[in-house]
This record gives structure tokens, C-alpha cells and sequence, in this order.
């Protein structure tokens, strides 16, 4: 429904997009991740008109907002953009600023703000006060609110929910997953946090300078990244040397079934911590446990064997067993997925 085709932006001697594509279909949810300074407030900005790109085309649905003889403007495009800071218009109150661009009556009005703060979990009381009176988290939320006012066909979120905490910040991002979808609203989220872009989108799409280095369903860029740094940057990993050919890779773990044969011969391969079960039972193959750090639920085990080229680092359930100088079995479930050379 909204489709980029091989969008580029260059500030300076800086090229940070470079021939960005990516289809978003109608109500469905995607999330861009990627480092500091890769260029995701720059694409939303981009999306929404904010900025202008130096090439390539943008439509939503078949209306085209963007290509070398067109631009519409950022307040006819039909897309809610709620930015990463400063989103508030300080002069105006909170209520006020959810109202901004509505066309009702006074009462209707009014009765509609109601509603959109306590879709976003906002006490209505609130509506009264500053911007600069209310917590940053909560000016997230004023902020959501305004751009849903607008009834937009796609929305764009750039980090709304980092200043909320933890559990604050799930509840938020579930309310605001059902209350785009109910509304039939496409959005594009852009987070740091790997957990929360895995549990909100449909699509991921990994950016790295300014290019997407994978774009796929939360299952497929978790399991089966393209390279090392795409499979680190969505969640902790197990990665070693592993000998792959027929479907098989032979390593230090054992035979392993892996999820892309296509590639073979002397590879890296990596598995989630999730795929790995210990037991203390002695089967093959044997490993002994080196190092215990314990950081609550969670443990992480540093295992060694003689038989393996190099230690492994395994974050598992914190069990009072796994102590240092413990023997264990290790044994994998699932594929392995072979890395890009
Ligand atoms: N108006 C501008 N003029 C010059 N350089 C800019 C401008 N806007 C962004 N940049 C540069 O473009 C790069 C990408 O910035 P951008 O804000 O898109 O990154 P980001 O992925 O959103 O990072 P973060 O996760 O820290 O928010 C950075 O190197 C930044 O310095
Ligand atoms: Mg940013």
C-alpha cells in the first residue's frame, strides 16, 4: 500500500540512504531497527515530508507523494508521524494539542480528546496541563494521541515508547498494536529495542548505513539473519566454525540440521541459546562449565571442551546446579543457520 523504491539521501559528503526499497502492506505493522545514526528518522522524515529525498519514488496507494516531478506536501499525505523528541506544541495544553487539526464543534471536540487519552492511557485530567507539567512518557502518549486524532493511513512512529518504562512500555506498545489495527491503520515503528520491533511488526526490516541488510517476518530475520552482525543485533547468539554439506553442518556441537543448504563448505553457523539443552546426564557431547554469571533469571555459562576450537558462551535459565567445574551434555534442537561468508 505504501511502497519506497530506491530512496536516497545524501547531507554533505554523507550518504545516509542509499537506494532504500521496501512495500508496507495496508494495515499491517513493520518495524525498522538498526544502530544509532543508520538513517531510520531520516526515511520517516522522508515518509512523512519532512524532508525530501535526493532520488527515487514513494505511493501510497498508487497516489504517488514523492518521485522527480512530484511532492505533496507533508499536511496532504494522510500520514500521522509521531517523532522521536519534542513532538508538543509548548504554548498549547495538552488537550489542546490532541484537538490540533480537528473540525468538530467545541463539545465534540472535547468528547473525541476524551477518548484518545483514554485510548493511549492517559488520565483525562491531564488535558488541563502543560506539556512541560506532564512526564516524558506521558508526552509520548500526548503525542500518539494527536497524530491518531488525524485518522491517517499509515503512521509512523520513531521511538514513542522509550521513555516509558519497562512495564509501562509493553502495555503502551500492546494498546497502541490493537488500536492501530482496529482503526485499519498501517504503521512503520522505529526501535533500538530488538524485543520490542520482534513483538510489535509483521515485517523487520534491518537498517545498516543506511541500507536494509534483511527485511522479513519477526521468524525469519530472527532465526535465519543474513550475517553475523544482523543475527547479534536482534538477540543474543551462539556463533562457530562448522564444516556444512548436504543439509548438515558438522561442528563442535555435533551434526546439525541447517536452514539454508544453499550454502556449504567451511562457514560459520549460529544457533539461538534457546536451541541449546544441558543436562547434567553424560551423554556425548561433553563440555564442562568454566564460568557462571549470574544476572537473576537468566545465567550466562561459559562451556569448554577439549574437543571444541573454542569456548562457548550459553545464556540459560539460572539453575542452582550449573556451577563452575560441572560437567554437562549438550544437545541442540532445531537448525543451524549458516552465516554469509
Ligand atoms: N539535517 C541533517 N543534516 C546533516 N546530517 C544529518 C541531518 N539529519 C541527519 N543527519 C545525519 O544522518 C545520519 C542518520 O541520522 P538519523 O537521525 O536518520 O539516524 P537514526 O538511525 O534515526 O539514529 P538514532 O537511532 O540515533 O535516532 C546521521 O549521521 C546524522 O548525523
Ligand atoms: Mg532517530
Amino acid at each position: 500500500m505504501i511502497e519506497l523504491s530506491n530512496i536516497s539521501k545524501t547531507f554533505g559528503q554523507t550518504t545516509v540512504l542509499d537506494d532504500i526499497s521496501l512495500k508496507v502492506k495496508s494495515a499491517s505493522r513493520t518495524a525498522i531497527v538498526g544502530p544509532s545514526g543508520s538513517g531510520k528518522t531520516t526515511l520517516l522524515r522522508i515518509l512523512a515530508g519532512f524532508d525530501t529525498p535526493d532520488a527515487g519514488q514513494i505511493t501510497l496507494r498508487d497516489r504517488v507523494l514523492f518521485d522527480q516531478n512530484t511532492f505533496i506536501p507533508a499536511h496532504e499525505r494522510g500520514i500521522g508521524f509521531v517523532p522521536q523528541e519534542g513532538a508538543l506544541f509548548p504554548h498549547m495544553k495538552v488537550g489542546d494539542n490532541i484537538a490540533y487539526g480537528l473540525k468538530g464543534s467545541k463539545e465534540e471536540n472535547r468528547r473525541h480528546v476524551a477518548e484518545l487519552m483514554e485510548l493511549v492511557s492517559l488520565d483525562t485530567r491531564l488535558a488541563s496541563h502543560w506539556p512541560h507539567e506532564i512526564s516524558g512518557g506521558q508526552q509520548q502518549r500526548v503525542a500518539l494521541a494527536r497524530a491518531l486524532a488525524q485518522k491517517p493511513a499509515l503512521m509512523l512512529l520513531d521511538e514513542p515508547f522509550s521513555a516509558l518504562d519497562t512495564g509501562l512500555r509493553a502495555a503502551t506498545r500492546k494498546a497502541t498494536a490493537d488500536l492501530l489495527e482496529q482503526a485499519g491503520v498501517a504503521s512503520i515503528l522505529v526501535t533500538h529495542d530488538q524485543q520490542e520491533a520482534l513483538s510489535f511488526a509483521s515485517q523487520i526490516a534491518v537498517i545498516r548505513n543506511g541500507r536494509f541488510t534483511q527485511v522479513g517476518s519477526p521468524g525469519e530475520v530472527y532465526s535465519r539473519p543474513v550475517d553475523e552482525e544482523t543475527a547479534l543485533f536482534l538477540g543474543d547468539a551462539l556463533i562457530f566454525p562448522a564444516q556444512v554439506s548436504g543439509g548438515v553442518a558438522r561442528c563442535c556441537l555435533g551434526n546439525i540440521p541447517v536452514s539454508n543448504p544453499e550454502h556449504t563448505g567451511e562457514r560459520r553457523i549460529m544457533l539461538r541459546p534457546e536451541q541449546i539443552m544441558m543436562t547434567t546426564a553424560h551423554q556425548q557431547p561433553l563440555a564442562m562449565i568454566s564460568e557462571v554469571d549470574f544476572t537473576g533469571h537468566l545465567s550466562t555459562l561459559t562451556l569448554t571442551s577439549p574437543a571444541w576450537p573454542t569456548a562457548l558462551q550459553v545464556k540459560t535459565l539460572s539453575q542452582q546446579h550449573w556451577q563452575k567445574g560441572t560437567s554437562v551434555s549438550v544437545t541442540v534442537t532445531g537448525h543451524a543457520c549458516v552465516l554469509a561468508a
